[in-house]
């Protein structure tokens, strides 16, 4: 198994066998949770804190979960009631948090880039859970996962990914991720809502949702990420779901089994509809959120093997 890596900050840096070997791993852990006793070892006397600077309910609740499942001492820092608050710089929050040697950090942040920063200025291993709209790394893993344990495999699929691409950190890591498993990759959204210069990363582009979809084994609904916005992106959300929320007439475009898949938190009548979204002959939306668990804990798990294999500062 190899995993060289220090800390997990995008997907960029991965390669697909790094990519399989945590799928793997996060296939057993998948089995783990479902047993009644849950409790391991893999990261036990590790400290583990937990710096969310932007709202998460899944995200944080599954990194908690996964390292206290794996025996870590998890803390969770109340942002709102940190310092930064104060005026201290997200450095300095990060460099006093160093000093009292924990072993995994994981943080998300609003703005691109952050994470990597702050990883440059501590010694443990850095878990990136989302940073502005630039990657969300466990979050393109979960998904992968899902896809794999649904299709039997993660290459040569056709993955419609529908929505905000442009400000979606979900969906530049799914298409990292996505694109290393060589995989068909098709992006659909208003023009409003897309990247510039997209077409040249070898994807399809398409504005028309029913064009789009056509064939798609995997279709990936994304959340228009207001908070993200600074103008009229959209004419109305009414008019946003009329031509691009999921609803079971444009699924009937996609391939007969495709699954459905969004990240939440979803909002229903605006980008899915809220029938299909329970719908689970369809949608893998619960399945997803079961393997961020598990991928979670399979990513500290490779990081925490590393730390261990450098030399030990700790008197035993
Ligand atoms: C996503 C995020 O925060 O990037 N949510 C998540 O982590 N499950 C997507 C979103 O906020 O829409």
């Amino acid at each position: 198994m190899r995993f060289d890596h220090r800390h997990l900050l995008g997907i960029e840096p991965l390669r697909p066998d790094e990519i399989t070997t945590l799928l793997d791993l996060a296939d057993r852990y998948v089995d783990f949770n479902r047993r009644p006793d849950r409790h391991a070892r893999a990261l036990s006397g590790l400290t583990q804190i937990n710096m969310f600077f932007e709202n998460s309910t899944r995200t944080q609740a599954s990194f908690e979960i996964a390292g206290k499942r794996l025996g870590a001492d998890v803390m969770n820092m109340a942002m709102q009631a940190s310092s930064i608050k104060k005026g201290e710089t997200l450095i300095d929050t990060a460099m006093t948090l160093n000093a009292m040697h924990p072993d995994l950090l994981v943080v998300r942040h609003p703005h691109s880039g952050a994470v990597n920063l702050l990883a440059q200025k501590v010694n443990c291993a850095v878990l990136n859970a989302g940073d502005g709209r630039h990657e969300h790394p466990t979050q393109a893993l979960l998904d992968a996962l899902t896809i794999r344990r649904a299709k039997g495999r993660l290459h040569r699929l056709t993955i419609a990914i529908c929505g905000d691409i442009a400000h979606s950190r979900v969906a530049r890591s799914n298409l990292l991720l996505l694109h290393k498993m060589e995989n068909r990759i098709r992006l659909i959204g208003p023009p409003t809502l897309m990247p510039s210069g997209i077409d040249a990363f070898g994807v399809e582009v398409f504005d028309d949702m029913r064009e789009g979809l056509k064939g798609a084994d995997v279709v990936m609904m994304l959340r228009l990420q207001r908070e993200r916005m600074d103008g009229g992106f959209i004419p109305s959300e009414r008019e946003y779901y009329h031509r691009y929320g999921l609803d079971s007439e444009k699924l009937g475009y996609a391939m007969d089994d495709a699954i459905v898949m969004h990240p939440g938190p979803m909002n229903r009548g605006v980008e899915i509809d809220g029938t299909l979204a329970d719908d689970i002959n369809r949608s893998v939306i619960q399945d997803q959120v079961e393997m961020g668990v598990a991928v979670r804990m399979a990513a500290m798990d490779l990081l925490a093997r590393n730390l261990r294999s450098r030399p030990s500062e700790i008197i035993t």
